[in-house]
């Protein structure tokens, strides 16, 4: 358990693979709840490097590309301005966002990779990995699917089964298949590098599972455990790929390789850093190398293995780096019962959210922290979302605020009214007050954002209580000294809540900032009930929350259906197309409008039925296999369609002249093709 002081704090939030706009399960894993802590960080008047960038590489990338009949650079210059931008307008904070693809980031990987190589810390391996004969390209990670070992998913990649969060190599999977071609691979050797992670074990094990046994969370140690503690111990781990998009191996004999991408992009973090202090003119170095800097990664859970084993293990080796002081990882958002993908398009996407919510940024990051996945996955639903919105925003913090605000312009000209003797209840509530920061504060450096937002939000509902206890709308019809004591009591406490809300949400704290005149607002100043003096005029003041109303909540829900519906439709597999035929072929058959005559069961015959058509050239007799899909009677008088020169076949002792079509679906079920009412028989079809 680490309990220094100090001195400046790097804090990064995974880089998200510009594959694919941002959604709420990014925001609720590692950007907001990183946004939080540097928020809260920087109101403490702490030294703060918040980093992060697009990770630009991997297979993540060109299956992506492929997908889109793009390149990968063309994907990535997309998305990661897409991504920036959301970003942006969510309020994460950002020091620096950077990619991965930056000329400075190719430099910082291949200074790590050689270093270690130099210290001879690779195993160098020819081994046999999955090669696609028909792509001609060796499959590494997600270029490969099958089924994971362990839980049986049948769409666990090369390296990583998604569902039971088990890291894999390729080998592992049962019966694997390519995602170029769709065929089985088959095995071919190539060299690679690895990280031998049993040379890390005991030091990891020590670091993790004992010196921070206390202070990281239960979650992210259990996994770590898992590693650490697994009977045949850390494997190697492959640090470079047989892929033509990526970092080049900066060694001689690596033709055609380049770094995993699990490698480079923690790396990443190193090199945003790099590209924030040029900008500024500082110096790097102290943020990743002075034993007072405190480096904490936020991620999601997938990321564990990467950031608590292996990062720390190439940070390590390579010496002279800080290792991480906490890794708060959160488990995962699903969405309305089911797990957010972006393939099956069951997502809230963040731009399309600033469209549909435009002003509501701070509703989203209210609801994703207040139902934050902390300890397990979470739903959420859009019910939440408009009962969060409605009955904890607007009714308690909205409404606190507003009836100080309004209350000050009715009585007192908007001008903050001064303060007479105090009585019990104001002693009380301005002490309850003084309390808040410190234990908003323990919640946040524990980093429960939801513990933490709780307590502000008891903060409003303190408010709400005293201006429903003192009741000044009453007050002041006869006694104006009492209600202004109350007002300035209350508008402090409103200007409080602006200070320790502002983590959480930015826009809403900034209106009161505003409201209050209050230019650099910081922590050290709330819990004080004299923040505000009287006399001041308080500024305009924008709409904080409005109701959200079922129709719109139900608007998003049916777009998820919708989303839903068509990907049943996508995904349910059609009867496969036939070979191409030219259209001479097709003029051969001569297909009619024809009217059913008479229809008879076949004796004998389960499947038959005898028909006898008119076929406009004349009448015809055909049998067809349709008996256990249709009564004889429901045919007579129907105008179907049919194949008239078919060769005449034979069965049971009859001359069958010509075949009826019908339409059958992927599960055999038969349906008659009925010509659009008042079709002559004998018409042709073409
Ligand atoms: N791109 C990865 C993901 O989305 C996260 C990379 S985090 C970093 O899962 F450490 F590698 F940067
Ligand atoms: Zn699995």
């Amino acid at each position: 358990m680490s309990k220094k002081n100090f001195k400046r704090y790097t804090v990064t939030s995974a880089l998200p693979y510009a594959n694919g706009p941002l959604h709420i399960g990014h925001l609720a894993g590692c950007y907001v709840p990183a946004d939080i802590y540097v928020r809260y960080l920087r109101s403490q008047g702490r030294d703060v490097a918040f980093i992060c960038g697009s990770d630009e590489h991997g297979v993540a990338i060109t299956i992506k590309a492929q997908k889109e009949g793009k390149t990968p650079q063309q994907v990535v210059d997309h998305y990661h301005e897409m991504m920036k931008k959301s970003f942006q307008e969510f309020g994460i904070s950002f020091d620096h966002y950077s990619r991965t693809s930056a000329q400075i980031h190719h430099e910082t990987a291949q200074g790590f990779f050689k270093d270690l190589y130099e210290k001879g810390e690779f195993l160098e391996q020819t081994t046999e990995q999955y090669f696609d004969e028909e792509a001609v390209q060796f499959l590494a990670d997600r270029y490969i699917e099958g089924t994971c070992p362990k839980c049986g998913n049948e769409h666990a990649y090369g390296d990583q089964c998604e569902r039971c969060g088990t890291s894999l190599s390729p080998t592992e999977l049962i019966n694997p298949k390519s995602k170029l071609s769709g065929r089985t691979p088959v095995l071919k050797e190539t060299k690679h590098w690895f990280l031998d992670l049993a040379r890390y074990q005991e030091f990891l094990k020590q670091w993790i599972l004992v010196d921070h046994a206390d202070d990281w969370k239960n979650n992210v140690l259990g996994q770590c455990r898992s590693w650490l503690e697994a009977g045949d111990g850390l494997q190697a781990r492959s640090m470079t790929r047989d892929l033509d998009w990526g970092i080049k191996v900066p060694l001689q004999d690596a033709e055609g390789k380049v770094l995993y991408v699990w490698f480079d992009a923690p790396i990443g973090y190193i090199s945003s850093t790099k590209e924030w202090a040029a900008e500024k003119g500082i110096d790097w170095k102290p943020y990743w190398k002075d034993e007072d800097t405190k480096l904490v990664h936020f991620i999601g859970k997938d990321n564990i293995v990467f950031h608590c084993i292996i990062f720390p293990a190439i940070l390590k080796t390579h010496g002279g780096y800080v290792l991480p002081e906490n890794v708060p990882a959160n488990e995962f958002l699903n969405l309305e019962g089911d797990k957010i993908s972006t393939s099956r398009n069951w997502a809230v996407w963040l731009h399309e959210y600033l469209q549909e919510f435009p002003g509501k940024e701070d509703v989203l990051r209210y609801v994703l922290t207040a139902n934050a996945p902390e300890t397990k996955d979470n739903d959420f639903t859009w019910k939440d979302f408009q009962g969060r919105n409605n009955s904890e925003l607007v009714a308690i913090y909205g409404n606190f605020v507003n009836r100080a605000v309004v209350l000050t312009h009715k009585f007192f000209n908007g001008i903050v009214p001064d303060r007479g003797e105090l009585r019990g209840i104001d002693k009380e509530v301005l002490e309850e007050l003084a309390g808040f920061p410190e234990k908003i504060s323990a919640s946040i450096e524990r980093y429960r954002f939801r513990e933490a937002l709780g307590l502000v939000m008891d903060l409003a509902r303190m408010g709400n209580k005293y201006l429903a206890d003192t009741e000044p709308w009453k007050e002041i019809k006869t006694d104006e000294a009492r209600t202004k004591t109350i007002l300035n009591i209350a508008l402090n406490i409103a200007a409080n809540l602006a200070i320790v809300s502002e983590p959480f949400l930015p826009h809403t704290a900034k209106k009161l900032f505003d409201l209050f005149g209050m230019e650099n607002p910081n922590w050290a100043d709330s819990g004080n009930g004299e923040l505000i003096r009287a006399n001041r005029a308080l500024g305009p003041m924008g709409l904080l929350f409005e109701k959200i109303e079922d129709e719109t909540v139900e608007k998003q829900v049916q777009k998820l259906l919708d989303s839903k519906k068509m990907n049943e439709a996508a995904n349910t597999p059609v009867t496969p197309m036939k070979e191409i035929i030219t259209y001479d072929d097709f003029a051969k058959l001569d297909m009619r409008v024809v009217t059913v005559l008479e229809a008879e069961r076949m004796p004998k015959s389960k499947k038959l039925l005898k028909l006898k058509v008119d076929i406009g050239l004349g009448h015809r007799t055909v049998l067809s296999g349709v008996a256990e899909h249709f009564e004889p009677e429901f045919l007579v008088g129907k105008q179907v369609t049919m194949l008239i020169n078919l060769a005449p076949r034979k069965m049971m002792g009859i001359d069958s002249e010509g075949m009826i079509l019908m339409a059958e679906d992927k599960d055999g079920k038969l349906k008659l093709l009925v010509p659009h009412e008042g079709t002559a028989s004998g018409s042709t079809i073409s």
